[in-house]
C-alpha cells in the first residue's frame, strides 16, 4: 500500500447482532484519530440490537437485514453482500455478529473481514467459551481478533490479549474482563489494516514495521512470588 492509501480513510462495514459496545469502540476510536476509517455501513441481523442506536447516535447508516426472511444461508448473505458493495466497504468487521458466514461472503471478502473472539484461539473456540475458560480453570484467557476463513474461528490471527482468570471468578466477571480488551484491541487490528501493515501467508499474520522492542512480556498466574 503507497503512502497515499494509507492516508485515505478505510472505508468498514460493521455486522452486529447485539449490544454493539465493540462497535462504540471502534467510532471512539475514529473519533480519536487513532484510526483513520470511516464506517459506511451497519448492518443487524437484529432488529432490537442496541448497536443500531449506537450507530445512529454517531450518524451511521444502519440497515437491519433479519435472517428469518432468508430460504439459506447464502441466500442471506448474498443480500448483505450487496449492500456491503453498494456502500463500498473495504474491510467487513463482525462486532458481534452472531451468525456463521457463508462462502458466499467469505470469498467476495478474502482477508478482508475481520472477527473478534473472547477466548485465546485456537482455544475455546464456538460459544459460552468465557463460561467454558472458568470451569476448565485455565489461568489465562483474553481475546483474538482473527481473519475469517470458512472454518469457525479458525483464521489467521492478527492480535491478542491475555487476561488473567482469578479462582473465584463468575462466568461474568471473566466476560466484563475480556471484553475491555477487546475494545482495545479491534480497532488496533483495523488501523494496521489500514496502514498496510498486515501480510497474510498461509494462516500466520506478518506485521510489518514492529519495532524489535515491541515484546510483551511474560505473564505467570499465580505470580511465582505468592
Ligand atoms: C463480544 O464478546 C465478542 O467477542 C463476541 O460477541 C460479543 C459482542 O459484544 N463476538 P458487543 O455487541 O460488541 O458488545
Amino acid at each position: 500500500m503507497s503512502e497515499d492509501q494509507s492516508a485515505t480513510p478505510l472505508r468498514l462495514g460493521v455486522l452486529i447482532s447485539g449490544s454493539g459496545t465493540n462497535l462504540q469502540a471502534i467510532i471512539d476510536a475514529i473519533g480519536r484519530r487513532e484510526l483513520k476509517a470511516e464506517i459506511r455501513l451497519v448492518i443487524s441481523n437484529r432488529a432490537g440490537a442496541y448497536g443500531l442506536e449506537r450507530a445512529r447516535q454517531a450518524g451511521i447508516r444502519t440497515l437491519v437485514i433479519d435472517h428469518r426472511g432468508f430460504p439459506s444461508r447464502e441466500a442471506y448473505d448474498s443480500q448483505m453482500l450487496a449492500e456491503l458493495k453498494a456502500a463500498e466497504a473495504e474491510l467487513v468487521i463482525l462486532a458481534g455478529f452472531m451468525r456463521l458466514l457463508s462462502s458466499v461472503m467469505i470469498r467476495a471478502f478474502p482477508n478482508r473481514i475481520m472477527n473478534i473472539h473472547p477466548a485465546l484461539l485456537p482455544s475455546f473456540p464456538g460459544l459460552h467459551v468465557q463460561k467454558a475458560a472458568v470451569e476448565h480453570g485455565v489461568r489465562f484467557s483474553g481475546c483474538t481478533v482473527f481473519f475469517v476463513t470458512e472454518g469457525v474461528d479458525d483464521g489467521p490471527i492478527i492480535i491478542q490479549a491475555v487476561v488473567p482468570v482469578y479462582p473465584d471468578d463468575s462466568e461474568d466477571a471473566l466476560a466484563a474482563r475480556i471484553l475491555a480488551q477487546e475494545h482495545r484491541i479491534f480497532s488496533r487490528a483495523i488501523a494496521l489494516f489500514q496502514e498496510g501493515r498486515l501480510e497474510v501467508s498461509g494462516r500466520r499474520v506478518l506485521v510489518k514495521g514492529l519495532e524489535a522492542s515491541a515484546t510483551a512480556p511474560v505473564l505467570i498466574n499465580p505470580p511465582l512470588s505468592s
